[in-house]
């Protein structure tokens, strides 16, 4: 496996073939933020005007810890999981008392936040602030699962464990953002859980899924 290789023909890929996306528009870390925590349980379709109209509303993190929850909480209505929300509120107001207003780019400040997990922290650092970090998801999961062939079952805990250890390794030093967001969007757009686009795919001659045939098989999750 040749991991420049790798790392050269999927960012190349992301920068001719992204979607344009708002949360794409600038590294802004809390437009980010926001993008990375309404995108964990929602569609990408779904979020759009939802990103949108919550920019607007609340265009600065000021914005967003001065707001009544209640009113928070209504332009989430129909994004569902809540808790997102409301988390989401009570780390904004963390950020303008505790770190004046600017989201932390330090690994272990940004960790301290209420709702952002191993992800989101890697999502954020990645993307925001250009750190070489993983930031694994389930698109992330089948997407390193086929090209490396990894057979463990991404339904345990520690799997994903292994899925970040295994990004730490490839991951581009270079561009870790783009190398992120071209395993997310390589995930949603080719690399899909039915009949992936492997004829069209960038880095078909670097997965090892596609050389066994086997493609549809990966990843392995036990219960669901
Ligand atoms: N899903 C999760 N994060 C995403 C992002 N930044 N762009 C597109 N889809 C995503």
């Amino acid at each position: 496996f040749n991991i420049h290789a790798f790392q050269r023909d999927l960012i190349l890929w992301y920068s001719e073939q992204k979607r344009t996306l708002p949360w794409r528009a600038n590294q802004d870390p809390y437009r980010v933020w926001v993008s990375e925590i309404m995108l964990q349980q929602t569609q990408v379709d779904t979020v759009i005007p939802y990103f949108n109209q919550f920019m607007t509303r609340y265009p600065t993190v000021y914005d967003l810890a001065k707001a009544d929850e209640q009113d928070v909480l209504k332009s989430w209505e129909g994004l569902g999981y809540y808790s997102r929300a409301r988390n989401l509120h009570t780390a904004v107001k963390e950020v303008v008392e505790e770190y004046n207003g600017e989201v932390p780019s330090d690994k272990k400040e940004l960790k301290k936040l209420k709702g952002i997990g191993p992800y989101t922290l890697g999502a954020i650092l990645s993307i925001a602030f250009d750190q070489a970090e993983p930031a694994v998801d389930g698109n992330v999961m089948r997407v390193i699962s086929r090209v490396l062939h990894i057979e463990e079952d991404i339904a345990k805990p520690k799997t994903k464990t292994l899925f970040e250890d295994v990004i730490r390794e490839i991951i581009s030093q270079e561009d870790p953002s783009s190398f992120n967001q071209g395993l997310m969007e390589l995930g949603a757009l080719i690399c899909t859980p039915k009949k992936p686009k492997c004829d069209q795919c960038p880095v078909q001659e670097h997965c090892l899924a596609y050389e066994y045939g086997n493609q549809e098989d990966l990843p392995i999750k036990s219960k669901s």
